[in-house]
């Protein structure tokens, strides 16, 4: 599995769309570290971590941009994301207690569909505001 970049992750808001090219970079790393014939556990370990430090920037600079611009998903979209940072420190969490034994085909999923869900719901939804309101990012 893994997360091609195409014109549904695109939401041609060129800040927000840069931050996404390399967390779905980042995420594609770390699978194909945990489908390697002999994965690395000290490396995946420090790659889940890295994404997670990446993504609560990239929130931040997204609940930054909603709140300049009082738009008025901010609650609802933050909400979210802090519900994604959780599920993503409970994988960091696990995979530093349990090593390799904590991945499973549910993880490699719930990586690859949280992205994808939420750029293609919440972040486009934002996108579109911005454009609307000829806001910058
Ligand atoms: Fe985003
Ligand atoms: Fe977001």
């Amino acid at each position: 599995m893994h997360i091609p970049w195409d014109d549904a992750l695109q939401l041609d808001i060129p800040g927000m769309d840069d931050e996404h090219r390399i967390l779905t970079q980042l995420m594609n790393q770390l699978i194909e570290h945990i489908r390697a014939p002999k994965p690395n556990e000290k490396a995946i370990v420090a790659m889940a971590r890295d994404i997670g430090l990446f993504t609560a920037r990239h929130f931040l600079h997204e609940e930054h941009s909603m709140a300049v611009h009082h738009y008025s998903g901010y609650g609802s979209h933050k909400r979210e994301h802090d519900r994604l940072l959780v599920q993503l420190d409970a994988v960091s969490d696990g995979l530093d207690r349990d090593g390799m034994t904590a991945v499973d085909d549910g993880l490699v999923e719930f990586l690859h569909g949280w992205v994808v869900s939420h750029i293609v719901s919440q972040d486009k939804a934002y996108a579109t505001f911005l454009k609307h309101g000829n806001h910058d990012f």
